[in-house]
């Protein structure tokens, strides 16, 4: 018998399925001008001098960029005020969950995260050959650190925690990401699991009992906090990701990346939009803004919202989701349903501009509208 070509973790993976990109709605439905709110981008876009920046820098895309991204590293310690050797850049967040995994992740390890959480942990984890555990969610569907502990034993090798959580906007508070630290450390002595706080998106919380995940990092050195160039700072479609963590576990990190990881563009970019931060704040005002009034409005219609410190929003519609997710797209509105997840009345939603959110309303209002009269 032939061997198998895949691993049996590899063969149980499903491809990642994206939000609906607009030219198949276009295309498929007809629609003129359909607004997506299905990838938690960032409607307000990039800084314009980013978009400048990227456009100089194709100039000299015949050339290798630079592999160790100097001048961005240092940029970004000194914004960070962490030291250049803590950080590790990857072609978007999602690369260093991979590297991560495995780097730290070996053969009989295990991963461990919440359910209802960013699937990427889940591919990374599988793609590697290694065994990967969840666990259940609180009723208010935020993690539940407990459950997580509970899930660890002495071969887990890493926790993904992303905070905010993707796709329930919900967050983990200091003192709980204190106490849950504290408990693995007390249990597993010298040798404990890296904790990676994933914060894509954490330019967006507004509450104050959120984590330093930068002191933790300080204090603990099995900690990696993960952010993104992708969502506050507009930058999704060039691919800049960090992390932040201990300079041995940097080390080790970068030992495995692609020599060439961040284009010469993803470095431009990044380097531009660092430098305009006014830009991302009012992006990111204006971002909160109409995410309480998208919230207060899904409630005045009578709907279950999550209360959300991300950039989208997720919401009980006590209906078959599916069937409102391609209603909401025939009106030229995508969003995200969450049956992948197990949620079958969910649908997530990311917060668009003013007009693409009135778009959303309109559209989830007629779809009722239309139900109630059949
Ligand atoms: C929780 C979380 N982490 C990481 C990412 C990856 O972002 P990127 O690879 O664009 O940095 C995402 C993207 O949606 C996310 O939701």
């Amino acid at each position: 018998m032939s061997r198998s070509l895949v691993s049996p973790e590899v063969a149980s993976l499903r491809p990642y399925e994206p939000g609906k990109p607009i030219d198949e709605v276009r295309r498929e439905l007809g629609v003129e001008d359909p607004v997506k709110l299905a990838s938690n981008e960032n409607a307000w876009g990039p800084s314009p001098a980013a978009v400048k920046a990227i456009a100089e820098a194709a100039a000299e895309v015949h050339l290798y960029p630079d592999g160790a991204a100097f001048h961005l590293r240092q940029e970004l310690a000194a914004h960070l005020d962490v030291e250049p050797g803590r950080i590790v850049f990857g072609n978007g967040s999602n690369e260093l969950i991979e590297l991560v995994v495995r780097a730290f992740a070996l053969e009989g390890d295990n991963v461990v995260t919440s359910a209802v959480s960013f699937v990427a942990y889940k591919i990374a984890t599988l793609a590697a050959g290694r065994e990967f555990r969840e666990a259940p969610v609180d009723d208010g569907l935020g993690i539940d650190l407990d459950a997580v502990l509970g899930r660890c034993d002495e071969r887990t090798r890493v926790v993904f925690l992303a905070n905010p959580n993707n796709p329930t906007g919900t967050h983990l508070e200091a003192a709980a990401v204190d106490a849950f630290v504290a408990a693995l450390d007390e249990r597993f002595g010298e040798d404990p699991p890296i904790v990676v706080l994933d914060e894509a998106y954490l330019e967006y919380v507004d509450s104050p009992a959120h984590p330093d995940a930068l002191a933790l990092v300080r204090r603990r050195p099995r900690t990696v906090a993960l952010r993104t160039f992708s969502k506050a700072y507009g930058l999704a479609g060039a691919r800049c990701g960090y992390g932040v963590t201990s300079p041995e576990l940097a080390d080790y990190l970068n030992r495995i990346r692609e020599p060439f990881n961040l284009s010469n563009l993803a470095q431009a970019g990044a380097r531009a939009a660092l430098a305009d931060q006014a830009h991302m704040e009012e992006a990111v005002a204006a971002t909160l803004k109409e995410r309480a009034r998208v919230t207060g409005a899904l409630k005045e219609l009578g709907f279950r919202v999550t209360p959300s410190q991300a950039n989208f929003v997720l919401a009980d519609f006590q209906c078959d989701a599916a069937e409102l997710h391609q209603e909401l797209m025939k009106r030229g509105v995508i969003t995200r349903p969450m049956k992948p997840y197990g949620l079958d009345r969910h649908l997530r939603v990311t917060i668009g501009r003013p007009e693409e959110n009135d778009r959303f309303l309109d559209a989830l209002t007629a779809s009722f509208r239309r139900d109630a009269a059949e």
